[in-house]
């Protein structure tokens, strides 16, 4: 697209919630789009196999149809918006459109965190490009902070709270006291939740999200498969309790720090202090918080799921190809990961932390002591040793501790866990959950240069 072009033509496909939304705001708000950005955006075809998200809307009919070779074959539209979700059938709608010479506007996270690097290097051979403001955190222009208002950052590290269902299960259980399957169910009833809410509740969708932020914040090329997850679906209401007494608040947290030459990338359920940026972030909201050489701390929030919220991050990105800006970035930008090194992907082992650990343990003499020698032969200091009066607790014989941990290396805490496990003593396997404390600023003086 140039800059003189004041029409831009669009097709859309898949018109579920976010594309019904999608298409509410090109056709509504259409005017005020061209008053507002000097170009007219012209949806000319609503394509899906099924209509009747459309009509309940009630969409203009004349735009319906399930012909998407019509769509691509029409040289007045420049842009397709693909909002089919899933990965096979999108990633062929995309190449399509993509080899038929039309930019791409996309919310598909899971897409570009396979194949990101493979569709960016179609789009390039094609002279044409993708955006996909709304694939990470809905409304929060994420995307824009990282390939713009931050770009002579060297960052240091980003933390996001990124799924919506995940965040709202986590703040239901901490402030209801409610238990996960409890919560997760009447999110459902609420349709805050789907009905299948593996992709949320495992993690894989912050990790989607982790692979094309991190990828853009540190410019290297992230390999979703090497992304250490764990979801929320596994955690324990009385470590939750736990966590609160100590101070602490739970939240799923998509994760990407440099360590020396490698980065550490990881989605996990971990505590953050109270007091902590991201403690406060709750219900279905989003935040992310990236810390640069020159900003330090600057943290994006908002609504992260939701039709209109990801709506609105489409229609930007429309608004952006039809000016011929996102195209400009697209060519010009080196951060892209086609255009990226690999990146060192550290294994977990390596991350250090902080750890809150919880055992069942026999209630007698020398029990403390058995722990304390595995963990120091671990070299993992003790911060703190509690052993709490919970109810949960099985019999009068049987104790429940709980220890945190200084800063260890996450392979030895894994060790001392296994090791623990197999003492006779300890009766169920330990829980552990990592404890985030909130990032160093690292400003650079003026006299210091990046590599
Ligand atoms: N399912 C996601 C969430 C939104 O709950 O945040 C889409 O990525």
């Amino acid at each position: 697209m140039s800059e003189t072009n004041t029409k831009c033509g669009v097709a859309l496909v898949g018109c579920g919630v976010v594309g019904g939304a999608t298409a509410t705001l090109l056709t509504r708000d259409s005017e005020i789009l061209r008053g507002r950005c000097g170009t007219r955006i012209d949806l000319r075809y609503i394509v899906d196999l099924d209509h009747t998200h459309a009509r309940e809307l009630g969409l203009d009919e004349s735009l319906l149809t399930a012909d998407l070779t019509a769509a691509l074959d029409d040289p007045d539209v420049q842009v397709v918006i693909e909002l089919v979700g899933g990965i096979t059938t999108a990633r062929e709608i995309t190449e399509q459109a993509l080899r038929a010479g039309k930019h791409v506007v996309t919310a598909n996270k899971a897409l570009l965190a396979h194949a990101g690097p493979e569709l960016y290097a179609v789009a390039r051979e094609n002279g044409v490009s993708i955006a996909f403001e709304a694939s990470c955190a809905g409304g929060i222009p994420i995307i824009r902070a990282l390939t713009d208002g931050l770009i002579v950052n060297r960052i240091d590290a980003l933390y996001g709270i990124v799924n919506g269902t995940c965040n709202f299960i986590l703040s239901a259980m901490v402030q209801e006291g409610k238990g996960y399957d409890r919560v997760l169910a009447q999110a459902q009833a609420d349709g805050l939740a789907e009905a299948d809410p593996t992709l949320d509740v495992s993690g894989e969708d912050s990790a989607h999200k982790l692979t094309i932020l991190a990828g853009l914040a540190f410019g290297q090329n992230v390999d979703f498969d090497a992304v250490s997850i764990e979801g929320i679906d596994k955690l324990q209401l009385m470590d939750i309790q736990q966590g609160k007494a100590l101070g602490y608040v739970i939240k799923l947290l998509a994760i990407a720090q440099r360590q020396g030459d490698g980065l550490c990338l990881r989605v996990r359920p971990v505590f953050i202090d109270i007091e902590h940026p991201l403690a406060w972030v709750s219900g279905p909201f989003n935040a992310v918080s990236v810390y640069g050489h020159a900003t330090g701390h600057t943290m994006y929030y908002g609504r992260g799921a939701g039709g209109m919220p990801t709506a609105s991050a489409v229609v930007a990105d429309v608004v952006s190809v039809a000016q011929g800006l996102w195209p400009k970035l697209f060519a010009q930008l080196a951060l892209w990961p086609d255009r990226c090194e690999s990146a060192n992907q550290l294994p977990i082992e390596e991350v250090r932390s902080r750890y809150y650990i919880r055992m069942l343990v026999e209630d007698r003499p020398g029990v403390f002591a058995q722990i304390g020698r595995v963990f120091a032969e671990e070299e993992i200091s003790i911060a703190s040793l509690l052993q709490p009066e919970v109810e949960e607790t099985p019999s009068d014989d049987l104790a429940t501790i709980v220890i945190t941990t200084h800063v260890s290396r996450e392979g030895a805490v894994r060790s001392a866990l296994a090791r623990c496990g197999e003492l006779p003593t300890v009766r169920a396997r330990p829980v552990c959950i990592g404890i985030v404390d909130e990032h160093p600023e690292q400003l650079w003086a003026e006299g210091e240069q990046q590599e």
